[in-house]
């Protein structure tokens, strides 16, 4: 799979005078080469989604409906292809490509829905005081203006679509700028959109490189920048340009809590399956991987066994191979990155019960226990196919725990008591609380966000929508109400 892919500018294909190369980060192999825009090529689809955001707002709901059921409807149809592009370029086991994009399929599908029954407005009656008689609210969502959104390289293509889709669904221009070391699969996306009937400058897709992003930021043709990313980018985004609408979803070091109920053979060897799996699916490049575990002690013995098997049954290898499980990370210095912080940490005490290795680009799924205080890997999102089991005594203690991190993006709990449920959720200072399962759960029409240094506002179709709008209120008078 070697070829040259043109970015999108105002919805055509474009070439600029540079390319880059993207590289499997299994092999090294040659995935593609994407052309770079020039300065007066990323002027020009700014400019051109500046002058049709009036135009683009105006475009009747059927009309973006059936452009978001078209791109659904393609990205079904060109699923094994997609597929296989995203597990080239991401390094990604083509399993769980494939799930990344049915994702995909149900985010355009959603934005489609959402786009049918948004902004129907609300009346509220004012006449509740003298002076209000014969008066009307109505209260309308309009565009707060184009879209800068940034994309990461971990979901390179739902990621994308959570920004793009929303952002059709309301009528909003976007710039979509993708991860530069996965940016084909974002481009896959703009080959769809180009099938549409959208207006010229809509959309664009601009592979431009990440020390050019500055510029983009500061813009202020684009007042709303949704980024997902690491905390230190994202912060930096925000802090540069105070006064524009920023979303970021940032990072997390999720947690699953199993408490003292969840404790029969078949509980823990769910819990032990669920944690396996997803500590170590995309090598643990996601935000809401299972990075801490944190059993009561009434489990703790009988759980920590079958973690470690779980873990080290996990399938490493090749991710065209259907059968692997855990691929590489994106590049050998994130590899490297993983394995100094695991080393740390096992040099300060923490126990290795299984992985710990580093082959190129690819790093073992690895279990720790008694992971000390003060390491990186206690306090830092390690992206990485690394977990640690931590021995806590009672509910309040595990939620404690969990609030440790200066992170809060989702966690899991594991417990049938539905109070211990509703306590939870009460006391997780985290974005989503999924009772019964792992904190990597993510259905794509919930809000996703975080709390503390996980970012602010919130993803998942219809929250992104309202995102990107607020709320303008028509007051009639002289109403008989
Ligand atoms: C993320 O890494 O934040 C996205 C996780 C997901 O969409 O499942």
């Amino acid at each position: 799979m070697t070829s040259t892919h043109a970015f999108w500018l105002a919805g055509r294909e474009a070439t600029g005078e540079e390319s880059f190369d993207v590289t499997n980060p299994w092999d090294g192999r040659l995935v593609g080469t994407v052309g770079v825009p020039t300065g007066a090529q990323v002027e020009e689809a700014v400019a051109a989604a500046h002058a049709v955001r009036e135009e683009f707002a105006a475009t009747p709901a059927h009309v973006r409906a059936a452009a978001l059921d078209h791109v659904a409807r393609r990205l079904a149809e060109r699923t094994e292809e997609i597929a296989q592009l995203i597990s080239a370029e991401n390094g990604k086991p083509v399993k769980w490509a494939r799930g990344e994009v049915g994702r995909a399929v149900s985010v355009f599908r959603f934005a489609s829905e959402e786009a049918r029954r948004f902004n129907s407005g609300e009346a509220q009656r004012l006449d509740t005081d003298a002076g209000g008689t014969g008066r009307l609210g109505l209260t309308r969502r309009f565009p707060r203006g184009t879209v800068l959104g940034i994309a990461p390289f971990n979901f390179p293509l739902n990621l994308s679509a959570h920004k793009v889709a929303p952002a059709i669904a309301v009528g909003v221009p976007i710039i979509l700028k993708p991860a530069p070391a996965t940016p084909i699969s974002s481009l896959v996306l703009g080959e769809l959109l180009a099938e549409t009937d959208l207006p010229a400058g809509s959309w664009s897709v601009l592979t431009v490189p990440n020390n050019r992003m500055p510029a983009l930021v500061q813009d202020e043709r684009l007042p709303v920048i949704s980024f997902t990313g690491s905390a230190p980018v994202g912060y930096a985004i925000m802090d540069s340009v105070p006064r524009k609408h920023c979303t970021l979803e940032l990072g997390g070091n999720g947690a699953a809590v199993v408490l003292g109920d969840w404790a029969s053979e078949e509980d823990l060897d769910w819990a032990a399956s669920r944690i396996a799996t997803f500590s170590n699916y995309q090598g643990g490049q996601s935000c809401i991987s299972v990075q801490r575990v944190i059993a009561d002690a009434a489990v703790y013995d009988r759980l920590l066994p079958k973690i470690v098997a779980a873990v080290g049954a996990q399938v490493t290898g090749d991710p065209s191979d259907p059968a692997t499980d855990v691929g590489p990370l994106v590049d050998e210095a994130a590899a490297r990155r993983v394995e100094s912080w695991v080393g740390e940490a096992v040099a300060a005490g923490a126990r290795l019960l299984t992985g710990g290795k580093r082959d190129g680009s690819t790093y073992a799924p690895t279990v720790l226990a008694e992971l000390p205080d003060g390491v990186t890997l206690a306090a830092e999102e390690v992206f990485g196919p690394v977990l640690s089991v931590q021995r806590v005594d009672g509910e309040a203690e595990a939620f404690a725990a969990v609030n440790t991190s200066k992170y809060g993006l989702q966690a899991g709990v594991f417990t049938h008591d539905i109070q211990a449920a509703f306590r939870a959720h009460r006391a997780l200072e985290v974005g989503g609380v999924i009772i019964g399962d792992v904190p990597s759960y993510r259905a794509d029409q919930m809000p996703y966000g975080g709390a503390k240094q996980s970012g602010v506002g919130r993803e998942g179709v219809r929250y992104a929508m309202d995102d990107y709008t607020y709320e303008r209120v028509l007051v009639l008078t002289g109403l008989a109400l």
